[in-house]
């Protein structure tokens, strides 16, 4: 109805069981995704929501039609811990703490994913700057995506989070220059940027 170019799902389970008004029906997903590739003439893309996905998830998702992966890994924004907040529940609010640093990180998310399918990966969950965008690439990433650390200009206007993004990629470019990458394909196959 908006005219949207793709659609993406969000993995959000755990987020779900913490939300107060969560939809906890999961059962029998991937068929539904299936029929959703298949019905919708956009593409569609599956993202987790701060606890990343692991290669063979991701496997099955494309196999089931999905046209790109977004980790959303767990380093960076949770949102069970942003349920957490929300809650007036106490008993949902001290089990959303046991689950803090629940999830694969980011940089392994995107590892897994990379050996297992190669259509396009968006490395998200805990990146700040474009050096992170710069090694998330080298990881094996096409694309990288800000969350919370855009979340303070995206609150001011238009202009703070082109400023703040133009940031990111004199940061990206500026780690290009430094490991001598010229472009994208040459950062995406360098041995100069590593990730623990
Ligand atoms: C306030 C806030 C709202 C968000 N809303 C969405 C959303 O509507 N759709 C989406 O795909 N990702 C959304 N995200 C991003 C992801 O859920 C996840 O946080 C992503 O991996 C970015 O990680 P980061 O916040 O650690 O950078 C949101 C993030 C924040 C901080």
């Amino acid at each position: 109805m908006m005219d949207a170019d793709m659609l993406v799902l969000h993995l959000n389970s755990i987020q779900e069981v913490i939300q107060n008004e969560g939809d906890l029906n999961f059962g029998g997903l991937l068929g539904k995704i299936e029929v959703l590739c298949r019905e919708l003439d956009v593409p569609v893309g599956v993202k987790e929501v701060g606890w990343g996905i692991d290669g063979g998830t991701a496997k099955k998702l494309v196999d089931a039609g999905v046209s790109f992966i977004d980790t959303a890994g767990a380093g960076g924004t949770s949102w069970s811990q942003v349920e957490k907040f929300r809650s007036a529940d106490p008993v949902k609010r001290a089990a959303a703490e046991a689950f803090s640093d629940w999830g694969i990180p980011t940089a392994d998310s995107l590892r897994s994913v990379r050996t297992q399918v190669g259509q396009p990966v968006i490395a998200s969950g805990g990146l700040r700057t474009g050096l992170d965008a710069a090694k998330a690439l080298a990881l094996g990433a096409d694309l990288a995506g800000f969350g919370r650390s855009i979340l303070r200009e995206a609150t001011e206007s238009t202009e703070a989070v082109l400023r703040v993004l133009q940031t990111r990629e004199l940061e990206l470019r500026i780690a290009m220059f430094g490991i001598g990458a010229r472009n994208l394909d040459a950062l995406k196959n360098t041995p100069h940027l590593t990730v623990r």
